[in-house]
């Protein structure tokens, strides 16, 4: 068996793939783990094709440069290849493939980065400051206009209590109820509150609440699959904020949804899980996976950020409010994303 490098590559967002000549998988990064839908259990031993099978037009071309760099021992890259995952789903993929050459070591280093019709983002540090810097300006804009506005609606009410005239009362009426509207928007904007309530809780209490209520707004419109683990244990959270966090997801994917969709909710345990620099013994991992268009090729970066929408009628608040809840639970929330098939990852860490 050959050594295993001492730089941990778990803590890296590059996907890496350590296999062997004969193309069996030595070693798969947290970041490759989440990429091609496997746990390091799972895919050490098994052959790389058996996790990811190269497909379409570029499967001969991935077979002759793979072989090249076997025999040569030289570097090469392979553009834009279709995996097909052993879940199920496609992805489109760059792969640098470099010999490691030292020592005798005739390992495969696979260097796998997703194209933009399937890309992951997560929590990057840049993003992170991003984020708390322009929810900073919201949080004070949402201040600044909702002092106002009890005094327009108390003058609106005055007006309409005032007024002979139904036309005119009706005109009071629309304002009273717009201030309404922009009032509940305000509260969004200055998101949840700051203290945590954390109890000991059962994760699959809150999924379940959740479900409920997608259900009872979807009315049938879509189905939800609960893919649940149950030896989960339970951990320290506030329960309220999760379901907040939790139901802003699924929301988005019911309105992304087309007629007969699914949304999966499906939770699992991770080991030795690095989030925020941090390493936790225990991860619980909520995936929300939907079968609608995908997000926008040009909005995936920035729908982390407030007020960052495609809906005409959002606010582009929802998933800002549940990275900001997951973040004060020192977990995150990761996205990856391509038509047909797009999973929300809520990572946090499971405090006994
Ligand atoms: N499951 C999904 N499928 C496709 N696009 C999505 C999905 N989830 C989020 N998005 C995209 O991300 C954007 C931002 O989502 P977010 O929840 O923050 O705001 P919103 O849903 O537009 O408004 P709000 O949640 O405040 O009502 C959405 O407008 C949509 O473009
Ligand atoms: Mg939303």
């Amino acid at each position: 068996m050959t050594p295993r490098p001492s730089f941990d590559l778990d803590s890296l967002t590059t996907c890496i793939v350590l296999i062997d000549e004969h193309g069996v998988v030595d070693m798969v990064n947290q970041a490759a783990q989440v990429l091609l839908e496997t746990s390091s259990q799972r895919a050490t031993g098994s052959r790389f094709e058996e996790l990811a099978r190269v497909v379409g037009d570029g499967a001969i071309d991935w077979h002759h440069t793979l072989a090249n760099v076997v025999r040569t021992r030289l570097p090469a890259v392979s553009r834009d290849l279709k995996l097909a995952l052993k879940t199920g789903r496609d992805i489109t993929v760059d792969v640098v493939i470099t010999p490691l050459n030292y020592d005798r070591d005739s390992r495969i280093l696979l260097e796998i980065s997703a194209l933009d019709r399937a890309r992951a983002i997560s929590e990057t540090e840049n993003l992170r400051e991003a984020q708390q810097r322009l929810q900073h300006v919201v949080k004070g804009m949402a201040h600044e206009v909702k002092n106002p506005l009890g005094g327009i609606r108390g003058a609106a009410q005055l007006m309409a209590r005032k007024f002979e005239d139904r036309e005119l009362d009706e005109y009071a009426n629309i304002i009273i109820s717009e201030v309404d509207r922009l009032q509940a928007l305000v509260d969004r904007m200055l998101g949840p509150r700051e203290s945590l309530d954390k109890r000991s809780i059962n994760i699959h209490e809150v999924t379940e609440r959740v479900r409920q209520l997608i259900e009872a707004e979807a009315l049938d419109s879509v189905k939800v699959i609960r893919d649940y683990d149950p030896s989960l244990p339970e951990f320290l959270a506030d329960s309220d904020q999760l379901t907040q966090a939790i139901l802003n997801i699924v929301r988005n994917a019911l309105e992304a949804a087309e007629a007969d969709s699914q949304i999966t909710i499906k939770t699992r345990s991770r080991r030795q899980f690095t989030l925020n620099g941090q390493r936790h013994k225990l991860v619980c991992a909520i995936d929300i996976i939907d079968d609608g268009p995908g997000i926008p090729d040009d909005l995936m970066t920035s729908i982390f950020l407030p007020m960052v929408t495609s809906r005409p009628e959002g606010s582009g608040l929802g998933l800002s409010i549940a990275q900001l809840i997951l973040t004060r639970h020192g977990g995150v929330i990761q996205a990856i994303s391509q038509p047909g098939n797009t999973c929300f990852t809520l990572l946090l860490p499971m405090e006994p």
